[in-house]
Protein backbone atom coordinates (compact mmCIF):
# COMPACT_ATOMS: atom_id res chain seq x y z
CA UNK A 1 0.00 0.00 0.00
CA UNK A 2 1.28 3.43 -0.68
CA UNK A 3 2.04 6.00 1.52
CA UNK A 4 -0.63 8.85 1.22
CA UNK A 5 -1.00 11.79 3.04
CA UNK A 6 -4.33 13.53 4.50
CA UNK A 7 -4.99 15.41 1.62
CA UNK A 8 -4.61 12.52 -0.78
CA UNK A 9 -6.51 10.77 1.05
CA UNK A 10 -9.73 12.66 1.53
CA UNK A 11 -9.11 12.91 -2.32
CA UNK A 12 -8.83 9.55 -2.68
CA UNK A 13 -12.36 9.11 -0.18
CA UNK A 14 -13.73 11.92 -2.85
CA UNK A 15 -13.19 8.56 -5.61
CA UNK A 16 -14.80 5.98 -3.94
CA UNK A 17 -17.71 4.47 -5.15
CA UNK A 18 -20.70 4.19 -2.96
CA UNK A 19 -21.86 0.73 -1.80
CA UNK A 20 -24.30 -0.33 -3.90
CA UNK A 21 -26.97 -3.04 -3.36
CA UNK A 22 -26.48 -6.31 -4.86
CA UNK A 23 -28.50 -8.22 -7.45
CA UNK A 24 -30.92 -11.25 -6.37
CA UNK A 25 -30.19 -14.34 -7.32
CA UNK A 26 -32.14 -14.80 -11.00
CA UNK A 27 -31.47 -10.90 -11.70
CA UNK A 28 -29.79 -9.02 -14.44
CA UNK A 29 -25.82 -8.08 -13.00
CA UNK A 30 -24.56 -6.71 -16.49
CA UNK A 31 -24.92 -5.61 -20.13
CA UNK A 32 -24.53 -3.24 -22.15
CA UNK A 33 -26.86 -0.21 -21.13
CA UNK A 34 -27.40 -1.38 -17.35
CA UNK A 35 -27.01 0.77 -14.71
CA UNK A 36 -28.17 -1.78 -11.52
CA UNK A 37 -26.04 -3.78 -9.33
CA UNK A 38 -23.04 -4.99 -10.84
CA UNK A 39 -22.72 -8.13 -8.25
CA UNK A 40 -24.69 -11.13 -6.50
CA UNK A 41 -26.21 -11.59 -3.51
CA UNK A 42 -24.35 -14.58 -1.39
CA UNK A 43 -25.23 -18.09 -2.88
CA UNK A 44 -24.85 -16.95 -6.47
CA UNK A 45 -22.80 -16.05 -9.29
CA UNK A 46 -23.04 -13.36 -11.84
CA UNK A 47 -22.89 -15.56 -14.80
CA UNK A 48 -21.95 -13.69 -18.35
CA UNK A 49 -24.87 -14.92 -21.10
CA UNK A 50 -24.41 -12.42 -23.84
CA UNK A 51 -22.89 -8.60 -24.49
CA UNK A 52 -26.63 -7.31 -23.37
CA UNK A 53 -27.04 -9.30 -20.48
CA UNK A 54 -25.33 -11.14 -16.96
CA UNK A 55 -27.82 -12.67 -14.49
CA UNK A 56 -27.28 -14.14 -11.25
CA UNK A 57 -27.39 -17.52 -11.18
CA UNK A 58 -27.48 -19.88 -7.86
CA UNK A 59 -24.54 -21.47 -7.37
CA UNK A 60 -24.55 -24.97 -7.86
CA UNK A 61 -26.54 -24.59 -11.31
CA UNK A 62 -23.60 -23.07 -13.13
CA UNK A 63 -21.80 -24.96 -14.93
CA UNK A 64 -18.20 -25.76 -13.43
CA UNK A 65 -16.60 -27.88 -16.66
CA UNK A 66 -14.14 -25.41 -15.98
CA UNK A 67 -14.32 -22.30 -14.32
CA UNK A 68 -17.13 -20.37 -16.05
CA UNK A 69 -16.27 -16.70 -14.90
CA UNK A 70 -12.96 -17.48 -15.51
CA UNK A 71 -12.40 -18.96 -18.87
CA UNK A 72 -15.25 -17.13 -20.46
CA UNK A 73 -13.88 -13.50 -19.87
CA UNK A 74 -14.15 -12.03 -23.26
CA UNK A 75 -11.37 -10.19 -25.23
CA UNK A 76 -10.76 -7.34 -27.55
CA UNK A 77 -11.48 -8.33 -31.13
CA UNK A 78 -10.87 -4.90 -32.88
CA UNK A 79 -8.55 -4.36 -35.40
CA UNK A 80 -8.72 -1.14 -35.83
CA UNK A 81 -5.81 1.33 -34.28
CA UNK A 82 -7.21 3.61 -31.93
CA UNK A 83 -5.26 6.88 -32.90
CA UNK A 84 -5.75 6.62 -36.51
CA UNK A 85 -9.34 5.91 -35.85
CA UNK A 86 -9.89 9.03 -33.27
CA UNK A 87 -8.49 11.35 -35.97
CA UNK A 88 -10.13 9.86 -39.29
CA UNK A 89 -13.69 8.84 -37.85
CA UNK A 90 -13.38 11.07 -34.75
CA UNK A 91 -12.29 14.33 -35.89
CA UNK A 92 -9.67 14.68 -32.77
CA UNK A 93 -6.44 15.69 -33.23
CA UNK A 94 -5.30 12.53 -30.84
CA UNK A 95 -6.09 9.39 -28.22
CA UNK A 96 -2.94 9.34 -25.75
CA UNK A 97 -1.61 7.88 -23.32
CA UNK A 98 -0.04 8.45 -19.76
CA UNK A 99 3.42 6.90 -19.11
CA UNK A 100 6.01 6.68 -16.48
CA UNK A 101 9.78 6.30 -16.39
CA UNK A 102 10.12 3.01 -14.74
CA UNK A 103 7.98 0.78 -17.12
CA UNK A 104 9.76 2.29 -20.20
CA UNK A 105 12.32 -1.17 -19.34
CA UNK A 106 9.67 -2.91 -20.36
CA UNK A 107 10.41 -3.53 -24.21
CA UNK A 108 6.93 -5.01 -25.37
CA UNK A 109 5.44 -1.97 -23.47
CA UNK A 110 7.70 0.42 -24.99
CA UNK A 111 7.08 -0.92 -28.15
CA UNK A 112 3.67 -0.72 -27.62
CA UNK A 113 3.65 3.46 -26.54
CA UNK A 114 5.59 3.90 -29.25
CA UNK A 115 3.16 2.53 -32.04
CA UNK A 116 1.32 6.36 -33.12
CA UNK A 117 -1.14 4.47 -34.97
CA UNK A 118 -2.41 3.67 -31.58
CA UNK A 119 -1.16 6.66 -29.19
CA UNK A 120 -0.50 10.17 -30.83
CA UNK A 121 -0.13 11.73 -27.72
CA UNK A 122 1.87 10.79 -24.47
CA UNK A 123 1.93 12.22 -20.77
CA UNK A 124 4.69 11.64 -18.23
CA UNK A 125 2.64 10.31 -15.34
CA UNK A 126 5.36 11.86 -12.97
CA UNK A 127 8.18 12.55 -14.12
CA UNK A 128 7.45 16.51 -15.06
CA UNK A 129 5.58 17.52 -11.65
CA UNK A 130 7.22 19.72 -9.08
CA UNK A 131 9.05 16.67 -6.83
CA UNK A 132 10.59 15.99 -10.28
CA UNK A 133 11.70 19.12 -11.58
CA UNK A 134 12.81 21.03 -8.79
CA UNK A 135 13.37 19.39 -5.42
CA UNK A 136 15.31 21.61 -4.12
CA UNK A 137 15.22 25.55 -4.40
CA UNK A 138 16.48 26.65 -7.47
CA UNK A 139 17.74 23.19 -8.74
CA UNK A 140 16.18 21.86 -11.74
CA UNK A 141 16.65 18.20 -12.76
CA UNK A 142 14.77 17.58 -16.11
CA UNK A 143 16.21 14.01 -16.69
CA UNK A 144 13.29 11.64 -16.30
CA UNK A 145 10.93 14.31 -18.61
CA UNK A 146 13.40 14.74 -21.33
CA UNK A 147 13.19 10.85 -21.57
CA UNK A 148 9.82 10.80 -22.41
CA UNK A 149 9.75 14.32 -24.19
CA UNK A 150 12.31 12.59 -26.78
CA UNK A 151 10.21 9.47 -26.82
CA UNK A 152 7.18 11.76 -27.73
CA UNK A 153 9.44 13.36 -30.69
CA UNK A 154 11.11 10.02 -31.44
CA UNK A 155 7.62 8.45 -32.15
CA UNK A 156 6.11 11.55 -34.05
CA UNK A 157 3.68 11.96 -31.03
CA UNK A 158 2.45 14.92 -29.35
CA UNK A 159 3.61 15.84 -25.78
CA UNK A 160 1.37 16.95 -22.51
CA UNK A 161 3.17 18.24 -19.99
CA UNK A 162 1.84 17.90 -16.78
CA UNK A 163 2.15 19.76 -14.42
CA UNK A 164 3.23 23.15 -13.11
CA UNK A 165 1.45 23.50 -9.88
CA UNK A 166 -0.40 20.88 -7.80
CA UNK A 167 -1.14 20.23 -4.23
CA UNK A 168 0.53 17.01 -4.32
CA UNK A 169 3.99 15.56 -5.05
CA UNK A 170 5.34 19.23 -3.70
CA UNK A 171 8.41 19.18 -2.38
CA UNK A 172 8.27 20.36 1.86
CA UNK A 173 11.27 23.02 1.14
CA UNK A 174 7.84 24.74 -1.05
CA UNK A 175 4.70 23.46 1.28
CA UNK A 176 6.69 24.32 4.46
CA UNK A 177 9.43 26.82 3.71
CA UNK A 178 7.28 29.51 5.91
CA UNK A 179 7.67 32.00 2.71
CA UNK A 180 5.38 35.44 2.73
CA UNK A 181 3.05 35.68 -0.56
CA UNK A 182 5.24 37.45 -2.58
CA UNK A 183 7.99 35.58 -2.35
CA UNK A 184 5.34 32.58 -2.87
CA UNK A 185 4.30 34.59 -6.34
CA UNK A 186 7.88 34.48 -7.23
CA UNK A 187 8.75 30.91 -6.36
CA UNK A 188 5.58 29.80 -8.48
CA UNK A 189 6.95 31.89 -11.57
CA UNK A 190 10.12 30.80 -11.45
CA UNK A 191 9.14 27.01 -11.69
CA UNK A 192 7.15 27.44 -13.85
CA UNK A 193 9.17 29.08 -16.29
CA UNK A 194 11.86 27.31 -15.93
CA UNK A 195 9.92 24.06 -16.74
CA UNK A 196 7.60 25.25 -19.12
CA UNK A 197 10.53 26.87 -21.13
CA UNK A 198 12.61 23.94 -20.77
CA UNK A 199 9.95 21.69 -22.81
CA UNK A 200 8.91 24.67 -25.27
CA UNK A 201 12.48 24.02 -27.10
CA UNK A 202 11.68 20.31 -26.94
CA UNK A 203 7.83 20.00 -28.04
CA UNK A 204 7.19 18.47 -31.22
CA UNK A 205 4.78 20.79 -33.31
CA UNK A 206 3.51 18.18 -35.40
CA UNK A 207 1.08 19.85 -37.03
CA UNK A 208 -0.80 23.67 -37.86
CA UNK A 209 -2.95 23.34 -34.77
CA UNK A 210 0.20 23.41 -32.72
CA UNK A 211 -1.69 20.96 -29.95
CA UNK A 212 1.21 20.32 -27.34
CA UNK A 213 -0.76 21.65 -23.85
CA UNK A 214 0.45 21.78 -20.67
CA UNK A 215 -1.94 20.97 -17.74
CA UNK A 216 -0.50 24.05 -15.99
CA UNK A 217 -2.83 24.19 -12.49
CA UNK A 218 -4.16 20.38 -11.50
CA UNK A 219 -6.84 19.97 -9.44
CA UNK A 220 -7.36 23.72 -7.63
CA UNK A 221 -11.01 22.75 -6.13
CA UNK A 222 -12.22 20.34 -4.10
CA UNK A 223 -15.40 17.92 -4.73
CA UNK A 224 -18.01 20.57 -3.15
CA UNK A 225 -16.15 22.99 -5.58
CA UNK A 226 -14.34 25.30 -2.90
CA UNK A 227 -11.12 26.19 -3.52
CA UNK A 228 -8.65 23.69 -2.64
CA UNK A 229 -6.45 24.70 0.14
CA UNK A 230 -2.88 24.36 0.11
CA UNK A 231 0.29 26.90 0.32
CA UNK A 232 -0.19 28.87 -2.90
CA UNK A 233 -3.86 28.82 -2.20
CA UNK A 234 -3.41 29.37 1.16
CA UNK A 235 -1.42 32.36 0.84
CA UNK A 236 -2.90 33.54 -2.30
CA UNK A 237 -6.19 32.67 -3.20
CA UNK A 238 -6.75 31.98 -6.93
CA UNK A 239 -4.99 34.49 -8.13
CA UNK A 240 -1.89 32.07 -8.02
CA UNK A 241 -3.77 30.28 -10.70
CA UNK A 242 -3.05 33.46 -13.12
CA UNK A 243 0.68 33.81 -11.83
CA UNK A 244 1.55 30.45 -13.28
CA UNK A 245 -1.08 31.01 -16.61
CA UNK A 246 0.80 34.21 -17.13
CA UNK A 247 4.37 32.70 -16.39
CA UNK A 248 3.64 29.62 -18.79
CA UNK A 249 2.57 31.92 -21.51
CA UNK A 250 5.61 33.92 -21.60
CA UNK A 251 7.99 30.80 -21.20
CA UNK A 252 5.92 29.02 -24.13
CA UNK A 253 3.85 31.31 -26.43
CA UNK A 254 2.82 28.07 -28.43
CA UNK A 255 1.39 25.62 -25.49
CA UNK A 256 -1.85 25.20 -25.08
CA UNK A 257 -2.17 26.12 -21.19
CA UNK A 258 -4.89 23.92 -19.39
CA UNK A 259 -6.50 24.06 -15.73
CA UNK A 260 -6.89 20.19 -15.09
CA UNK A 261 -9.55 18.26 -12.44
CA UNK A 262 -11.26 15.57 -11.50
CA UNK A 263 -14.97 14.77 -10.89
CA UNK A 264 -15.95 17.71 -13.37
CA UNK A 265 -17.40 15.19 -16.30
CA UNK A 266 -21.11 16.04 -15.53
CA UNK A 267 -22.40 19.52 -14.32
CA UNK A 268 -22.25 19.93 -10.29
CA UNK A 269 -20.73 22.07 -7.77
CA UNK A 270 -17.17 21.57 -8.82
CA UNK A 271 -17.77 22.03 -12.73
CA UNK A 272 -19.74 24.97 -11.80
CA UNK A 273 -16.89 26.57 -9.52
CA UNK A 274 -14.05 25.43 -12.65
CA UNK A 275 -16.55 27.60 -14.94
CA UNK A 276 -16.32 30.75 -13.09
CA UNK A 277 -12.74 30.38 -12.48
CA UNK A 278 -12.16 29.79 -16.64
CA UNK A 279 -14.79 32.84 -16.91
CA UNK A 280 -13.04 35.15 -14.98
CA UNK A 281 -9.97 34.25 -16.17
CA UNK A 282 -11.64 34.89 -19.83
CA UNK A 283 -12.94 38.19 -18.63
CA UNK A 284 -9.70 39.48 -17.47
CA UNK A 285 -7.49 38.32 -20.28
CA UNK A 286 -5.63 35.86 -18.38
CA UNK A 287 -4.13 33.24 -20.62
CA UNK A 288 -6.16 30.03 -20.84
CA UNK A 289 -6.77 27.88 -23.19
CA UNK A 290 -8.68 24.91 -22.26
CA UNK A 291 -9.83 22.74 -19.57
CA UNK A 292 -8.98 19.11 -18.80
CA UNK A 293 -11.54 17.03 -17.66
CA UNK A 294 -9.63 13.82 -15.86
CA UNK A 295 -11.99 11.11 -16.25
CA UNK A 296 -11.58 8.90 -13.28
CA UNK A 297 -14.32 7.18 -13.12
CA UNK A 298 -16.36 3.96 -12.20
CA UNK A 299 -17.55 0.90 -14.56
CA UNK A 300 -21.28 1.31 -13.78
CA UNK A 301 -21.49 4.88 -12.50
CA UNK A 302 -20.23 6.85 -15.67
CA UNK A 303 -22.90 9.45 -16.53
CA UNK A 304 -24.86 9.49 -19.46
CA UNK A 305 -23.89 10.58 -22.86
CA UNK A 306 -26.28 13.08 -23.07
CA UNK A 307 -25.28 14.29 -19.71
CA UNK A 308 -21.51 14.41 -20.41
CA UNK A 309 -22.34 16.23 -23.82
CA UNK A 310 -24.17 19.29 -21.48
CA UNK A 311 -21.05 19.75 -19.48
CA UNK A 312 -18.59 19.65 -22.08
CA UNK A 313 -20.67 21.84 -24.08
CA UNK A 314 -20.96 24.42 -20.90
CA UNK A 315 -17.48 24.26 -20.81
CA UNK A 316 -16.71 25.17 -24.60
CA UNK A 317 -18.85 27.69 -24.52
CA UNK A 318 -16.49 29.71 -21.96
CA UNK A 319 -13.92 30.27 -25.13
CA UNK A 320 -11.68 27.35 -24.70
CA UNK A 321 -11.19 23.91 -25.81
CA UNK A 322 -11.57 20.75 -23.34
CA UNK A 323 -9.46 17.48 -23.70
CA UNK A 324 -10.23 14.11 -21.79
CA UNK A 325 -6.93 13.72 -19.96
CA UNK A 326 -6.38 10.94 -17.82
CA UNK A 327 -9.31 7.95 -18.93
CA UNK A 328 -9.63 4.83 -16.52
CA UNK A 329 -12.78 3.61 -15.57
CA UNK A 330 -12.09 1.34 -12.75
CA UNK A 331 -14.11 -1.65 -11.23
CA UNK A 332 -14.33 -3.96 -7.89
CA UNK A 333 -11.85 -7.06 -8.66
CA UNK A 334 -12.28 -10.15 -10.00
CA UNK A 335 -13.03 -9.22 -13.53
CA UNK A 336 -15.88 -10.65 -15.05
CA UNK A 337 -17.49 -10.75 -18.41
CA UNK A 338 -20.58 -9.02 -17.21
CA UNK A 339 -17.67 -6.02 -15.54
CA UNK A 340 -15.78 -6.05 -19.23
CA UNK A 341 -18.76 -6.01 -20.97
CA UNK A 342 -20.33 -2.98 -18.96
CA UNK A 343 -16.54 -1.42 -18.93
CA UNK A 344 -16.82 -1.38 -23.40
CA UNK A 345 -20.35 0.29 -23.00
CA UNK A 346 -18.87 2.83 -20.53
CA UNK A 347 -15.73 3.59 -22.80
CA UNK A 348 -18.29 4.03 -25.61
CA UNK A 349 -20.29 6.40 -23.89
CA UNK A 350 -17.43 8.65 -22.96
CA UNK A 351 -15.68 8.82 -25.98
CA UNK A 352 -18.72 9.56 -28.18
CA UNK A 353 -19.45 12.23 -26.07
CA UNK A 354 -16.08 13.70 -26.52
CA UNK A 355 -17.10 13.17 -30.46
CA UNK A 356 -19.92 14.84 -30.57
CA UNK A 357 -18.61 17.99 -29.07
CA UNK A 358 -16.22 19.54 -31.47
CA UNK A 359 -14.09 21.80 -28.84
CA UNK A 360 -13.31 18.21 -26.87
CA UNK A 361 -9.61 17.91 -28.84
CA UNK A 362 -8.55 14.55 -27.99
CA UNK A 363 -8.51 11.62 -25.42
CA UNK A 364 -6.01 10.43 -23.21
CA UNK A 365 -6.06 7.46 -21.08
CA UNK A 366 -3.92 7.21 -17.55
CA UNK A 367 -1.47 4.48 -18.85
CA UNK A 368 -2.54 1.61 -21.55
CA UNK A 369 -2.58 -1.40 -19.29
CA UNK A 370 -3.35 -2.69 -16.38
CA UNK A 371 -0.25 -3.70 -15.63
CA UNK A 372 0.93 -0.13 -15.36
CA UNK A 373 -1.82 1.68 -13.83
CA UNK A 374 -2.44 3.61 -10.53
CA UNK A 375 -5.57 2.27 -9.68
CA UNK A 376 -4.73 -0.91 -7.33
CA UNK A 377 -2.03 0.73 -5.32
CA UNK A 378 -4.26 3.36 -3.92
CA UNK A 379 -8.15 2.00 -4.43
CA UNK A 380 -7.29 -1.99 -2.28
CA UNK A 381 -9.47 -4.45 -4.21
CA UNK A 382 -10.27 -2.20 -7.58
CA UNK A 383 -8.90 -2.12 -10.93
CA UNK A 384 -8.81 -3.61 -14.43
CA UNK A 385 -9.46 0.43 -15.14
CA UNK A 386 -7.95 -0.07 -18.66
CA UNK A 387 -8.24 -1.09 -22.13
CA UNK A 388 -5.14 -3.52 -22.50
CA UNK A 389 -4.85 -5.88 -19.69
CA UNK A 390 -2.05 -7.37 -17.91
CA UNK A 391 -0.53 -9.23 -20.81
CA UNK A 392 -0.88 -5.98 -23.00
CA UNK A 393 -3.90 -7.86 -24.57
CA UNK A 394 -6.98 -5.86 -25.96
CA UNK A 395 -10.00 -6.06 -23.96
CA UNK A 396 -14.05 -5.11 -24.75
CA UNK A 397 -13.14 -1.81 -23.43
CA UNK A 398 -10.85 -1.34 -26.35
CA UNK A 399 -13.47 -2.18 -28.89
CA UNK A 400 -15.96 0.10 -27.19
CA UNK A 401 -13.33 3.22 -28.13
CA UNK A 402 -12.99 2.26 -31.54
CA UNK A 403 -17.30 2.22 -31.73
CA UNK A 404 -16.85 5.32 -29.80
CA UNK A 405 -15.02 6.98 -32.30
CA UNK A 406 -16.77 5.88 -35.07
CA UNK A 407 -20.39 5.59 -34.51
O1 LIG B 1 9.47 8.44 -6.44
C1 LIG B 1 9.19 7.59 -5.33
C2 LIG B 1 10.28 6.54 -5.18
O2 LIG B 1 11.49 7.17 -4.88
C3 LIG B 1 9.86 5.56 -4.08
O3 LIG B 1 10.79 4.52 -4.02
C4 LIG B 1 8.50 4.97 -4.36
C5 LIG B 1 8.01 4.07 -3.24
O4 LIG B 1 6.60 4.01 -3.19
O5 LIG B 1 7.56 6.03 -4.50
C6 LIG B 1 7.87 6.90 -5.57
O6 LIG B 1 6.88 7.88 -5.65
C7 LIG B 1 5.63 7.47 -6.18
C8 LIG B 1 5.35 8.28 -7.42
O7 LIG B 1 4.06 7.97 -7.90
C9 LIG B 1 6.35 8.00 -8.52
O8 LIG B 1 6.30 6.66 -8.90
C10 LIG B 1 4.57 7.75 -5.13
O9 LIG B 1 4.75 6.88 -4.02
C11 LIG B 1 3.19 7.53 -5.72
O10 LIG B 1 2.20 7.98 -4.79
C12 LIG B 1 3.05 8.35 -6.98
O11 LIG B 1 1.77 8.08 -7.52
C13 LIG B 1 1.36 8.94 -8.57
C14 LIG B 1 0.21 9.82 -8.10
O12 LIG B 1 -0.22 10.62 -9.19
C15 LIG B 1 0.57 10.72 -6.94
O13 LIG B 1 -0.57 11.34 -6.47
C16 LIG B 1 0.92 8.07 -9.72
O14 LIG B 1 2.02 7.32 -10.21
C17 LIG B 1 0.34 8.96 -10.83
O15 LIG B 1 -0.20 8.14 -11.83
C18 LIG B 1 -0.75 9.83 -10.23
O16 LIG B 1 -1.27 10.65 -11.24
C19 LIG B 1 -2.33 11.55 -10.85
C20 LIG B 1 -2.23 12.77 -11.74
O17 LIG B 1 -0.94 13.32 -11.64
C21 LIG B 1 -3.30 13.80 -11.38
N1 LIG B 1 -4.62 13.21 -11.40
C22 LIG B 1 -4.77 11.98 -10.62
C23 LIG B 1 -3.73 10.95 -11.03
C24 LIG B 1 -3.93 9.64 -10.31
O18 LIG B 1 -3.73 9.80 -8.93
Amino acid sequence: MLAISASLAAAILAFLPSASAQSAVWGQCGGQGWTGPLTCVAGSTCTFSNTFYSQCLPDGTVTTTTSVVGAALPTGTSTAKSNTVAKSLGGKLYFGSATDNPELTDTTYKAKLGDNTLFGQITPGNSMKWDATEPQQGVFTFTNGDVIANLSKTNGQLLRGHNCVWYNQLPSWVSSGGFSAAQLTSILQNHTMNVVKHYAGQELHIDAADEDAWDVVNEPFNDDGTVRQFVFSEALNLSYVTTALVAARAADPKAKLYINEYNIDSAGAKSTSMMNLVSSLKAAGTPIDGIGIQGHLIVGQVPSKAALIANYQAFTALGVEIAITELDIRMTLPETPALRAQQQADYTTVISACKAVAGCVGVTIWDYTDKYSWIPGVFSGQGAALPWDDNLAIKPAYDGIIAGFTN
